[in-house]
Parts: structure tokens; C-alpha cells; sequence
């Protein structure tokens, strides 16, 4: 667990600043007829001009700058032709690598008018970060974190996803520990200040199972239920949990 100092917590707020905006511009142009491919270019485009480099493009041989994982999709969907329709619902996960830091962070967009269904999945997996987010503090479990998420998940009905989990990050994209998303509380070790983690919850509408590509990336759910995820990348400080790039997101301690 590697534990970062007060001005390196600084530049991966800086790298996840330029994320945020990424997502932001991303959302403005989600639309029934855009291509995921057309949102890849914008993406790439904007972190290159913010002199940054997009972490997850050859990582692994990843051959993209989102991940844009499109309705019964989990996550690590790979951008193309296909266009957006209405009432398509579109993860959209965005790394940086900036000044030595990554950062990282997603967001599901509705495209057009999507059904009370999906619109409450997005609602409960948002939701679930933030009460996952609450649980980040000096002294606090890191099993905290996922239980909260799962509790969240399972009062509404959903199912948290096993197989994929969130992560430490700094000058590196996945360090230890790892984030499940489920969990008992209480358990694990204790978080301290300068710990970044990157806590992604994946909610599928149906069953938890997951079902992979032939490409190797893209990840559904095995029922073919819609799938919905969100992600910070959140620092524990003194005062508290620090969204990194989203400083209106600060909680008191
Ligand atoms: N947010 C995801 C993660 O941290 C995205 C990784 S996509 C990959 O694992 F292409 F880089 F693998
Ligand atoms: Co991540």
C-alpha cells in the first residue's frame, strides 16, 4: 500500500481534474446516432491537449482511450462504428497519466429517453459510490467501503458485480490493495491519510455472473441485464475523503 504525500495527492487531482472534464464534454455529446468511436477521438483529443496521456490506450494492449461499455455491458467495452440509440445506456471510463500520476474515473450516461428501469439502476449504482465514498476516513476498514456499496445495491434489488474490483492508484493505475464492491464490514486493513483508491462499484439490473468476449475485453452480464458503474478516485486525508478532480464532492469529517 503505497502512501502518497500532500503535493502528489495535488498533481492526481490535477490528473483526475482532466478526466472530469473529459467525462463532462463526454456527456455533453452522448446522443441517440453518435458513435462510441466519435467519443474516443474527443477524449483523446482533450487529454493530449491538456498535455496529458490517455493510461488505459496499449495498456495490456488495450486498443483504446475509453472504455465505453454499452448497456449489457459491465465494463471494458472497446469504442467503434456502432452508434448510440435511444435508450441505450453508456459507461463511459476515462485514465490519464499526468505529471507522473494516473487518475481515473467513469460515469453512465442515459442516451436520449431511457425507461424508469435503467434510470433507477443509474440512480442506485451513483448512489452507491457516494455512500461508498462516506466509508473513506483515517481509521476506517477498508471492508467498509464494499459494504457499503453492497448494501446500497442489494436494498434496491441490483446485484454488485465479483468478478471485476476496484483499486489503488497513484503512479501506477492498479495498486494494491483491492476495492470489492461486497463485503463484511470491519475487515481488512486500516485506511491512512495519503491512501488513494479508485472505488468503481459494478451493478448489474439482473444476476451478479459474468459473461466474456471472444475480443477478450468487453465483459456482459450472463443474464443480459443492463449494467451500470460509476468510479473515483478518492484520497483518505485527515479532514476526510478527497474526490480527486470533483472538489464540490468534499465531505467533512
Ligand atoms: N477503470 C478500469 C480499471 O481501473 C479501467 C481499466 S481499462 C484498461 O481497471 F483498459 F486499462 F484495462
Ligand atoms: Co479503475
Amino acid at each position: 500500500m503505497v502512501l502518497k504525500a500532500r503535493g502528489e495527492i495535488d498533481l492526481m487531482d490535477e490528473a483526475n481534474a482532466i478526466v472530469h472534464a473529459v467525462l463532462d464534454a463526454v456527456a455533453q455529446r452522448v446522443a441517440p446516432g453518435v458513435t462510441t468511436r466519435e467519443l474516443d477521438a474527443l477524449a483523446e483529443d482533450l487529454i493530449r491537449g491538456a498535455g496529458a496521456v490517455p493510461a488505459f490506450l496499449d495498456y495490456r494492449g488495450y486498443p483504446a482511450t475509453l472504455c465505453t461499455s454499452i448497456n449489457d455491458v459491465i465494463v471494458h467495452g472497446i469504442p467503434s462504428n456502432l452508434p448510440l440509440r435511444e435508450g441505450d445506456i453508456v459507461g463511459v471510463d476515462c485514465g490519464v497519466l499526468h505529471k507522473g500520476y494516473y487518475g481515473d474515473a467513469a460515469r453512465t450516461f442515459a442516451v436520449g429517453e431511457i425507461d424508469a428501469e435503467a434510470r433507477r439502476l443509474l440512480e442506485v449504482t451513483r448512489r452507491s459510490l457516494h455512500r461508498a465514498v462516506e466509508q473513506v476516513r483515517p481509521g476506517g476498514r477498508l471492508s467498509d467501503i464494499g459494504h457499503a456499496v453492497e448494501v446500497e445495491v442489494e436494498e434496491a434489488g441490483f446485484a454488485v458485480v465479483r468478478e471485476f474490483v476496484g483499486h489503488g492508484i497513484g503512479s501506477a493505475l492498479h495498486e494494491d490493495p483491492q476495492v470489492p464492491n461486497f463485503g463484511r464490514p470491519g475487515r481488512g486493513p486500516r485506511l491512512q491519510p495519503g491512501l488513494v483508491l479508485a472505488i468503481e462499484p459494478m451493478v448489474n439490473a439482473g444476476r451478479p455472473g459474468v459473461s466474456m468476449d471472444a475480443d477478450g475485453w468487453t465483459a456482459r452480464t450472463a443474464d443480459g441485464s443492463l449494467s451500470a458503474h460509476f468510479e473515483f478516485s478518492v484520497a483518505v486525508t485527515e479532514e476526510g475523503p478527497r474526490v480527486l478532480g470533483r472538489p464540490e464532492f468534499a465531505v467533512a469529517a
